[in-house]
């Protein structure tokens, strides 16, 4: 490889203009999932940070967080619990409410996906008003998680959202920024 895996990952994003409505850059991952290469790159990234670490579970954010979370707990030895949109899950929930940079919605875990004192990685593609992401960590600080890091490929800083994330103590990692 000529580049570094962070420069690697970034240049396989795709920008997309006016997406889902206009003065919106669609931050697109699908690329990097794609080649085989960059997905490989991306994921160790986040395998090289986690591996010494202790934890339990990896939570991943339905929908784009379920593909980095699922593949990462599998490689860490974790178990994997999915942060769902309101609806979906058939047992006794837990929601949270939030609003997106274009819209509003819910998320939704099983009472019982995680227990009291668990350490847990939550992860998502990516960062943009931080309401997904916080939204989440509540839900599992609410079922008594220990949330150890909120991790995302992607932080859109000018939004400022990870920077109220981390102003609530959470520890954020991202992978890179786009501006
Ligand atoms: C996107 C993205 C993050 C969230 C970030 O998800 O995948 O989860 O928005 O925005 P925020 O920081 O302002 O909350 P989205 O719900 O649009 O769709 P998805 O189901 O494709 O993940
Ligand atoms: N979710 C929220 N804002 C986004 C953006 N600009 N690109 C991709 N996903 C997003
Ligand atoms: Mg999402």
């Amino acid at each position: 490889m000529h580049i570094d895996p962070v420069s690697y990952v970034r240049s396989a994003i795709r920008s997309v203009p006016d997406w889902p409505k206009p003065g919106v850059t669609f931050r697109d991952i699908t690329p990097v999932l794609q080649d085989p290469r960059s997905f490989r790159v991306l994921i160790d990234l986040f395998v090289y940070r986690y591996m010494r670490q202790r934890l339990d579970l990896v939570a991943g954010i339905d929908a784009r967080g379920f593909i980095l979370g699922s593949v990462l707990a599998y490689e860490l030895n974790l178990g994997f619990v999915p942060i769902r949109k309101k609806g979906k899950l058939p047992y006794r929930t837990v929601a949270e409410e939030y609003s997106l940079e274009y819209g509003n919605a819910a998320v939704e875990m099983h009472t019982d996906a995680v227990r009291p004192g668990q350490r847990v990685l939550l992860i998502d593609d990516l960062i943009a008003t931080g309401g997904t992401m916080m939204a989440a960590s509540r839900l599992l600080q609410r079922l008594g998680a220990n949330v150890i890091e909120a991790a995302a490929i992607i932080d859109l800083p000018y939004l400022g959202g990870s920077a109220v994330l981390r102003k609530t103590g959470l520890p954020i990692y991202t992978v890179c920024d786009f501006n």
